[in-house]
């Protein structure tokens, strides 16, 4: 039995960090901490990208590509999955903000991260989930930003088989 459990949390730390090594935990390269290990909200957000993937074929989504960045809606017609993906995008929005990486053995996540402070983000929740829209001045964020929406349909459809891979940064 606790194998199993160490199992499970071994892959929710590789799905969540990209590492159980210090390199991709909590702020990383690119924060303070430096890694030395997790920051002090990275077991909470964990839980909750662990209760996503799980729940992915619970999750709708569509992303509209704007000019300068994309319009996403995400939703679930069970009430916990839709207060689950309101509260992701809350934490995430404070990880932007804060420019506190997650996830840095994903080169996009890595690179999106490195441009945190170019990303501007507004949400606001619908009776099912969220509509986000998140836009940049800068050309290339803005593909990273239209790279990552996708990336976060894939994981929608795919679950934790799809947060186990890395994906590609896209051409400045
Ligand atoms: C089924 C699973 C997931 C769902 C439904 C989901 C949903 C969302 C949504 C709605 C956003 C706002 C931006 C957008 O809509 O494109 C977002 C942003 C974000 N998500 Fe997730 N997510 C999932 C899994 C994950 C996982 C596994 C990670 C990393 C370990 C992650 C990390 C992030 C980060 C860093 C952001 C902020 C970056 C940004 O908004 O540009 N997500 N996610």
């Amino acid at each position: 039995m606790s194998r199993i459990l160490f199992s499970i949390a071994l892959l929710v730390a590789v799905v969540c960090c990209g590492s159980v090594q210090a390199q991709g935990f909590g702020r990383g390269p690119m924060g303070k901490g430096g890694g030395r290990g997790p920051d002090a909200d990275h077991m909470a957000d964990m839980q909750v990208f662990h209760f996503l993937l799980q729940n992915h074929d619970k999750i709708k989504r569509t992303v509209k590509k704007l000019d300068n960045g994309v319009e996403t809606l995400t939703e679930s017609d069970d009430p916990e999955v839709a207060k689950m993906i309101q509260k992701h995008v809350v934490q995430m929005t404070a990880r932007i903000e804060k420019v506190s990486p997650i996830r840095m053995r994903d080169p996009l996540f890595a690179e999106l991260f490195r441009n945190a402070k170019k990303v501007k983000i507004e949400y606001e929740d619908t009776s099912k989930g969220v509509l986000v829209t998140e836009t940049s001045n800068d050309a290339y964020v803005v593909k990273l930003l239209q790279a990552h929406a996708e990336v976060v349909s894939k994981f929608v459809k795919n679950g934790f088989a799809e947060a186990m891979k890395t994906h590609p940064v896209p051409a400045k």
